[in-house]
């Protein structure tokens, strides 16, 4: 916490450790105020390493006693560490601390959750439990000794030995100390195995609360398909005798990929069908799937240092990106995942927490866990795909393996692997890892006798410190099309390295129709005058997936802002065009789905600030509901043939076949209770054997101000199971209108329940409402007091979870004069707070800076 004036880090102060440590010996022995951790490491000089005084990270531990090669010594300590005087050559340190994993409810280092011990360490949670070199390229072969009652004890890499009362685990794989893990508690185990293509036998184990034991199925089903995925895509199997899951209730984050002992929030492992909905489905299936990736890109090649986090957060963000598509299908996924960038981080780069995918400099490392490092981090990598081709990517990635297995990498390594294994120069493409912001890519084009010219340019906006950019290196796919919507010319690469550039198609009978970014080749913001006229087309005839969604997407954008600014009614053309997309019986219902979505409000507000103009959060709230209305109107007659045609007849399964006909009806259901009084939606929640089917039937009911019998019944059916609770929690205010979202969530705050020192339960009630833009934003500015007051709150408890949660203000900048003084007056209230933490603090500087 906040004791000396933050520092801030520089990647180019970036020094290699002074020690290496060769291997740690840890013993706990686990009391709840008072645990002891001993620790045995052996430090070797690196002959690599500039001189530098002995130093070991340690934060918040009493130290009890330390030795040098078994001699005592009185170390020098500070609030974030120890120096000492240490022998010339290699040595062996001994120490004793005492720590209180009771009291820590940061939720960092080791903490208690539910009267089970349990550790989280990325980024620097380590030197919460003992004094080490608590930096990621410092690698050790760590042995662990765990002593307690408790009858599960566990650890890293494989079991060693167990007694009454003790376990040692050894994990031979040279790791950071963030990869570190401990779990002490009453657990039980869904077990199943797998064996590797090179014919090792992993024990793989979900451990949970016995309650739990019926959610593990699922996540064992994907942890195994994760396994063979790696082994078929990548060519890489799992290396320890065990993997273990293990679920905790109090996690700040969704999972962590600890060698061999993976730790996940329980509502990013544990399912089943009547409190699961497809969306948690498929979010728990992509988590097991990331950390288990995580083995590969970010454990056997772990980041030099913290600026490297995309090296592996990006690329595995890319991995289960890949995996969920090759599964599930990547149409669907490829929008899902656009949408991720262009609704939360193209917003990120465009305010004032804009920082590149390496960021050059961190007060706090855990405040750039952020979209722009994973999500934009994960499309540098698919545009390298792109550039250099599906087999050159795999030389690339089979190269940085082989040579990097074991080390602490960097982005440098990583581009070098691509230009060695494929010859593609990638000087100009690095730009991407440096340069905050998204690029605009202005698109004109010509025809004349025969020959269709596209000239496109490109331009990125000034972000916080870094007034001027240079042009990016942009692989941009074109397809194009010719008035009978026939494909003329198919998917094409142009790689756009200049600030302007022309690409030239000749040999063609009439000006063609252009299918720009197709699959969403980059992440870039396309600006180009389309009529209406020609996103209905491309919106009927485009080949590309992504592109026929895109351009309903621009049309219902269009339609939308129209109405914003004339009051008038809902078009009649883009009416049609949904009836089209509804009644395609050859598009599966999932994209259906998507196509039938109009614009989030969000997106509304994006899109008008984008035009220079002043969004109103409730006219583009009110405005969107009649808009609504109007296309359930419109839409009465080809409801119901459709919705009969998506019924389930076959048991229920969490594919994405049964998803996307989920989804499609509940589509339908929101707009059938325009006109039906709410009767489909009641018989839904009453019928229903499903979370997806009864969580949308009560929130449909919710914004028709119809849903309080079904959220009392929801309640009582519900109340002990924690996960479904923080929906029923987080519906209630998702679901409010603007003028009542506060007033709901503050009695929300009142209830039994609502335990707010519990990360997901704060989230469901104060994330929920800073995710109701319409609520969040109400003129009257209680949104903003009531989330202040809050963060307030949970500051002192929770820095990490508190100063994630700020971002919500990140919007600002966009609203009018009123609103703005009331969020820079919230945050300042923030920002004065005594004590308050270093994560916070950076977080609401950068705010309103
Ligand atoms: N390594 C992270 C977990 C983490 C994040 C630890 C921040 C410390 C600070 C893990 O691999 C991760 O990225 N988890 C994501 C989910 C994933 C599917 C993107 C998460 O926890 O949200
Ligand atoms: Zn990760």
């Amino acid at each position: 916490m906040n004791i000396a004036a933050p520092q801030t880090i520089y990647l180019s102060d970036y020094m290699a450790p002074g020690w290496l440590v060769e291997s740690v010996h840890l013993t706990f022995k686990l009391v709840p105020e008072s645990t002891r951790v001993i620790s045995r490491i052996a430090f070797t000089p690196n002959p690599d390493a500039p001189p530098q005084p002995f130093m070991l990270h340690g934060e918040e531990l009493k130290l009890i006693s330390a030795a040098i090669d078994g001699v005592a010594v009185s170390p020098d300590l500070t609030a974030t560490g120890l120096t000492c005087a240490v022998p010339d050559g290699a040595f062996i340190w001994e120490a004793e601390v005492e720590i209180a994993p009771a009291k820590n409810t940061a939720l960092e280092g080791l903490y208690m959750s539910n009267g089970m011990y349990c550790t989280q360490c990325e980024a620097e949670g380590f030197r919460k439990i003992t004094y080490y070199p608590d930096r990621p390229d410092v690698m050790g072969v760590f042995t662990v000794r765990i002593e307690s009652d408790l009858p599960v004890l566990l650890s890293n890499g494989n079991p060693a030995a167990a007694g009454a009362g003790w376990a040692e685990w050894h994990d031979p794989w040279p790791k950071p100390a963030y990869l570190f893990a401990l779990v002490a508690g009453d657990l039980v185990a869904h077990n199943d195995s797998f064996t590797t293509m090179e014919g090792r036998d992993v024990d793989l184990n979900i451990w949970v609360r016995a309650a739990d034991l019926d959610k593990c199925a699922f996540g064992m089903g994907a942890l195994k398909r994760s396994m063979v995925w790696d082994e078929q895509v990548y060519g890489r199997a799992y290396d320890l005798d065990v993997f273990n899951i293990v679920a905790v209730d109090d996690f700040n984050m969704g999972a962590m990929e600890n060698k061999g002992l993976n730790i996940f929030n329980s509502s990013a492992v544990l399912a089943k069908q009547s409190t699961s909905t497809d969306a948690d489905f498929q979010r728990i299936e992509a988590i097991i799937a990331h950390e288990y990736f995580h083995n590969w890109t970010g454990n056997r090649i772990t980041c030099r240092d913290w600026f490297q986090l995309c090296l592996k957060e990006g690329l595995t963000v890319f991995r289960d990106q890949s995996f969920t598509g090759d599964l599930h299908g990547h149409a669907v996924k490829r929008i899902e995942d656009a949408l991720v960038m262009r609704n939360r981080q193209f917003q990120e780069d465009a305010g004032p927490l804009a920082h590149p995918v390496r960021p050059e400099s961190f007060v706090e490392i855990n405040n750039f866990y952020t979209v722009t490092v994973y999500e934009k981090g994960a499309e540098l990598v698919g545009m390298l795909k792109r550039l250099v081709g599906d087999d050159g990517y795999r030389a690339a990635l089979d190269l940085y393996f082989t040579r990097h297995d074991g080390q602490a990498a960097t982005i440098e390594d990583w581009l070098t692997a691509f230009t060695e294994a494929t010859g593609r120069d990638l000087t100009q493409f690095k730009r991407w890892y440096a340069q905050a912001g998204t690029p605009r890519l202005t698109v004109t084009d010509d025809f004349k006798n025969g020959t269709y010219r596209l000239h496109i340019a490109q331009q990125t906006l000034a972000t916080p410190g870094q007034p001027d950019k240079l042009p990016l290196h942009i692989p941009v796919a074109v397809g194009l099309l010719d008035i009978t919507g026939a494909e003329v010319v198919p998917t094409t690469l142009l790689e756009l390295t200049e600030a302007q550039q022309t690409f030239t198609f000749d040999g063609l009978a009439s000006k063609p129709v252009p299918s720009i970014l197709r699959n969403f080749s980059a992440p870039v913001i396309v600006e180009r005058d389309v009529t209406q006229a020609e996103q209905a087309f491309l919106l009927t005839h485009d080949t590309d997936p992504f592109n026929r969604w895109d351009a309903g997407r621009s049309l219902g954008q269009a339609v939308l802002l129209d109405m914003i600014a004339s009051g008038g009614d809902l078009d009649a053309a883009y009416i049609d065009g949904l009836r089209a997309a509804l009644t395609d019986s050859t598009l599966d219902p999932a994209m259906r789905a998507l196509l039938l979505a109009m614009p989030s409000e969000a997106d509304l507000a994006i899109a008008l600030a984008g035009q220079g103009q002043i969004p109103d959060p409730d006219a583009i709230h009110q405005t969107r509901r009649k808009a609504h209305r109007q296309l359930a109107m419109a839409l009465a007659n080809d409801i119901p043939p459709v919705l009969a045609s998506v019924q389930i007849d076959a048991p229920f399964a969490p594919d994405a076949d049964q998803g996307g006909r989920r989804a499609l009806s509940n589509s339908l259901l929101a707009l059938l209770i325009w006109s039906d009084n709410g009767n489909a939606a009641q018989a839904q929640f009453d019928s229903a054997d499903n979370m997806t089917q009864q969580l949308a039937a009560l929130s449909i009911l919710l914004a028709h101000g119809a849903g309080d019998t079904a959220a009392q019944a929801f309640y009582d059916q519900w109340h002990h199971d924690r996960l479904v609770l923080n929906k029923w929690f987080a519906v209630q205010i998702s679901a409010a209108q603007p003028q009542d979202a506060v007033a709901v969530a503050t009695h929300l705050t009142q209830h039994p329940n609502f335990e707010w020192k519990n990360p997901n339960r704060f989230r469901s009630v104060i994330g929920a409402l800073t995710g109701n833009q319409a609520g969040f934003h109400h003129a009257d500015g209680a949104g903003y007091d009531f989330v202040a007051d809050w963060l307030i709150k949970l500051d002192p408890v929770n820095p990490q979870t508190t100063a994630r949660m700020v971002a919500g203000f990140d919007s600002m900048r966009r609203w009018d004069d009123a609103r703005r003084a009331k969020m820079h007056s919230a945050l300042t209230r923030i920002k004065d707070t005594p004590g308050l933490s270093r994560d916070t603090s950076e977080m609401v500087t950068r705010l309103l800076s």
